[in-house]
């Protein structure tokens, strides 16, 4: 035991004579790791605070993009390189020069080249140039406090595997504030994503502000109550909400498209609507009352899809939806939604024979008339110019005609939906669900929904499954949910998908044959350094000391296995 106590003391000091050398190595095997990375024997370039970045005079968002890596830089170094806009053909110097190049193939595509007179990065778009500057910086190392930094010289091509990379917050269940999802978006720009599917509205809480409608606010942003623990008999008497203003989504959106990433709004329809009905009782099938749900689950009372009334009211909400937001698509939801109101509500009887839904083998008339729900709602936002994405459920029935299916039940909703030739977003639960726990040894784990994902079966993800060529096209990317019953805190948040979410960015990334989990790990260790310094609660497991020092009679030694990151046991004698 000292003797292991002094071989660990050793190597935290011989890190700690590390960092006071002027002089720190950059290294370009980040997460995600590039597709190609071509090192030439070339003295490497040496990063420092005379450093310029440059880039082409009237493009703001190359300028956007310097400014970004000079915070990065800064970040890491202490020092913020100086921005500098150049003439077409102007060279400079000891720079960092950003550009365009339509020759890339990849509108989100990059090649960065070093040499030791300077370093440039070029996309097809300003977004490719923003993944180059996110590889730059995740090549130095998160605390180079002062330091020069010598950057290999070499090519790096690179380019996603997927265009739809994506990250789920339930702002529902428990509501985050507006700062915090400024951070998360951060974190999504830090692992190459581009879009974050916002899940606004929840049985529990609506949390946007609709003008036309401002009872969903005024009452369905608040509940009561909350039970405590797993849906116990007991509950904590305390009230609890909070919404996001119209100005303030639009501040977010604006926040997150100067990162390249897209907000995907949710409005959970007809399905987990309680929050909506506390406020607008008359848009469900028995006319209430109804309360903002104090508990989890799926709950019966849905929105009356046989009253006029209702249907006028998504539309309305949609078209104040897509001002906020001006993504192509818009998520409408559609899981879990139990037909039980609809079965005896006279409205929605009418509605079905009004409309001549049938039963058949596979589906009942209610299944049909959420269909006829979600393709109304479809047929709405395709006339805007939106499309729609729904949560696998909507294969029940007819599927809204040009709907993007969001597989969420495992992976066989999704690969259905590619062989009828819908596209498809993977977030299969047995994969991607980051409100699962994360170890199997939960005692000491904040409590949780259940479930166990941990970052190895995230890893191991392929999100194209064994569909055959023209189905896997259809597969757009993938995405991890968050979902928050059990979530009160940023700091859990973030717990829950750090360090999750980089074998994710790996999975949307990185293609499948340069994937190696044992080398994700390692690089895994740099990158937490990043979450470390920059404030960010992560979790742990996957560099697990396993302190059982079995003592070794033969070797007269104790073995110590550092888990996963290296199977090889290290021995001290
Ligand atoms: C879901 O997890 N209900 C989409
Ligand atoms: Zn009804």
């Amino acid at each position: 035991m000292r003797k292991l106590n002094h071989a660990l003391l050793a190597s935290a000091l011989a890190l700690a004579c590390a960092s006071c050398t002027a002089e720190k190595e950059a290294n370009y095997q980040v997460i995600p790791l590039p597709q190609e990375v071509s090192l030439t024997q070339g003295n490497p370039f040496k990063l420092n605070e005379n450093v310029l970045i440059a880039y082409p005079e009237n493009n703001a968002l190359l300028q956007r993009n310097a400014e970004f890596l000079s915070e990065y830089i800064q970040q890491a170094t202490n020092y913020a390189p100086k921005t500098k806009a150049i003439a077409a053909g102007e060279q400079v110097k000891n720079a960092i020069v950003l550009g365009l190049d339509p020759g890339i193939a990849n509108k989100e595509g990059y090649v960065l080249t070093t040499t030791p007179e300077g370093i440039s990065i070029n996309g097809q778009t300003e977004n490719g140039v923003f993944y180059g500057i996110q590889t730059l910086r995740k090549s130095i190392p998160a605390g180079a406090k002062g330091a020069t930094v010598l950057i290999p010289a070499g090519e790096i091509k690179d380019e996603p595997r997927f265009s739809y990379r994506g990250m789920h917050l339930d702002v529902g269940r428990h509501f985050f504030p507006k700062e915090f999802i400024k951070k998360y978006i951060d974190l999504l720009a830090l692992h190459n994503m581009n879009t974050f599917h916002w899940h606004l509205t929840e049985d529990q809480g609506w949390r946007i502000e609709i003008k036309k409608y401002p009872k969903l606010t005024e009452i369905g942003s608040q509940r009561s109550r909350t039970v405590i623990g797993r849906n116990t008999q007991e509950y904590d008497n305390t009230p609890y909400g909070g919404f996001y203003t119209q100005e303030e989504a639009k501040e977010i959106v604006k926040y997150a498209q100067e990162r390249y990433i897209t907000i995907i709004p949710e409005v959970d329809l007809p399905g987990h609507m309680l929050a909506a009905l506390a406020a607008y009782p008359e848009m469900g099938c028995t006319g209430g009352p109804y309360e903002v749900c104090p508990r989890w689950g799926v709950f019966e009372d849905v929105l009356c899809i046989g009253n006029d009334k209702t249907m006028q009211f998504l539309e309305d909400v949609m078209s104040e939806i897509i001002e906020i937001f001006p993504s192509e698509y818009v998520h409408i939801g559609g899981d879990e939604a139990p037909r039980t109101r609809w079965e005896k509500c006279p409205k929605c009887q009418a509605r079905i024979k009004a409309e001549g839904l049938k039963a058949d083998k596979k589906h009942t008339a209610e299944d049909r008339l959420q269909s006829y729900c979600m393709t109304r709602i479809e047929k709405f936002l395709n006339s805007k110019g939106r499309r729609i994405i729904g949560w696998d459920e909507i294969l029940e029935g007819d599927v809204a005609p040009n709907a993007t299916v969001m597989s969420w039940r495992g992976a066989s909703g999704g690969i259905e939906a590619a062989q009828m030739g819908h596209d498809v977003i993977m977030t299969p639960n047995t994969y991607c669900y980051f409100d699962y726990y994360q170890t199997a040894d939960t005692k000491d784990e904040p409590l949780g929904i259940g479930g166990y994902v941990p970052i190895e079966k995230v890893y191991s993800l392929d999100p194209t499954f064994d569909l055959n060529e023209e189905q896997k096209k259809h597969i757009i990317g993938a995405q991890a949910n968050l979902w928050t019953e059990y979530i009160t805190t940023t700091e859990h948040v973030e717990y829950m998908v750090l360090p999750r979410m980089a074998a994710l960015a790996e999975v949307q990334w990185t293609q499948p044959e340069k994937k190696d989990f044992k080398d994700f790990t390692k690089r895994l260790a740099r990158l937490m350094k990043f979450y470390q310094r920059d404030g960010f609660n992560y979790a742990k497991h996957v560099f697990d000391l396993k302190v059982d020092f079995t003592p070794d009679v033969a070797k007269k030694a104790v073995v110590v296995t550092l888990s996963t990151i290296d199977d090889a046991p290290i021995y001290y004698t």
